[in-house]
């Protein structure tokens, strides 16, 4: 049974989550990258701590199915806030190929996924991932499809549960638990009930980060004092920056 999330409330979780990037990609680590608005300043953190990124290789926790230059494209905006700022050589990045249909750029992502990982299940050495205001992660939203997906590295996902409402491709559940490390990052009063209902509450369908449970890897909550609003003071491991825990 995996150990429940180390919930961390902080002024600044963006920094934190930076430090737990840098770490992995310095040591040459394959790492998820979260989409979203949420985890650009924690790029641009990271990027700014001029660590060796050069012998890390990079995912995506899902992407959208717009070209990669367009304004809702996850490969977008991790360009501008990371890979662009990077000032030595820059990692392998596995980018989701949005220019084919949702089925074959899942099937092709997945098949990437199994060569890194000479086709044993993928180790994932940090997934960062973020937090919707209704409780999904990734691209994993109540009941779709994609959430119960337990074979699977990747899929598609034609009805996403929250804006931008294009087709996606998102990693799945199998791949995100049997990651070494995974990273929450959410700031925000909106995603104060997601993160009661996701990291505070007994895992439901309905929350579907609730169900990101890494088997053998570490789970770390990053929280700022309004996304923890909702939080029981128990379930807190930790506060700086703000209220004492
Ligand atoms: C995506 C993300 C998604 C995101 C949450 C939070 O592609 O949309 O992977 O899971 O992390 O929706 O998004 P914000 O950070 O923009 O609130």
């Amino acid at each position: 049974m995996s150990a429940g999330p180390e919930i961390v409330v902080l002024g600044d979780p963006a920094a934190t989550a930076a430090e737990r990037l840098v770490a992995a990609a310095g040591a040459g680590g394959h790492i998820a990258l979260a989409g979203g608005s949420t985890p650009g300043s924690a790029y641009e953190r990271a990027a700014a701590l001029g660590s060796d990124w050069s012998s890390a290789t990079l995912w995506f926790g899902d992407e959208r199915c717009v070209p990669s230059d367009h304004e809702h494209s996850n490969f977008a905006m991790v360009r501008r806030a990371l890979l662009d700022r990077l000032s030595g050589p820059v990692p392998d990045v596995h980018r989701i190929e949005v220019e084919r249909a949702p089925l074959e750029a899942a099937t092709v992502y997945e098949a990437a996924l199994f060569e890194a990982f000479e086709g044993a299940m993928p180790e994932l050495d940090l997934a960062l991932l973020g937090l919707g205001p209704d409780a999904h992660t990734a691209s994993l939203f109540e009941g779709q499809p994609a959430l119960g997906e337990r074979e699977r590295l990747a899929v598609a996902v034609d009805s996403p549960g929250m804006a931008p409402l294009v087709a996606r491709v998102t990693m799945t559940l199998p791949v995100l638990n049997a990651a070494r490390e995974v990273v929450f990052l959410a700031t925000g009063a909106d995603k104060a009930e997601a993160a009661r209902r996701a990291f505070a509450s007994p895992a439901d369908r309905r929350a579907p980060a609730s169900l990101v449970r890494p088997v053998r890897g570490a789970l770390r909550v990053l929280l700022d004092e309004a996304a923890a609003s909702e939080l029981p003071r128990e379930a807190v491991a930790a506060r700086s920056g703000g209220r004492a825990a």
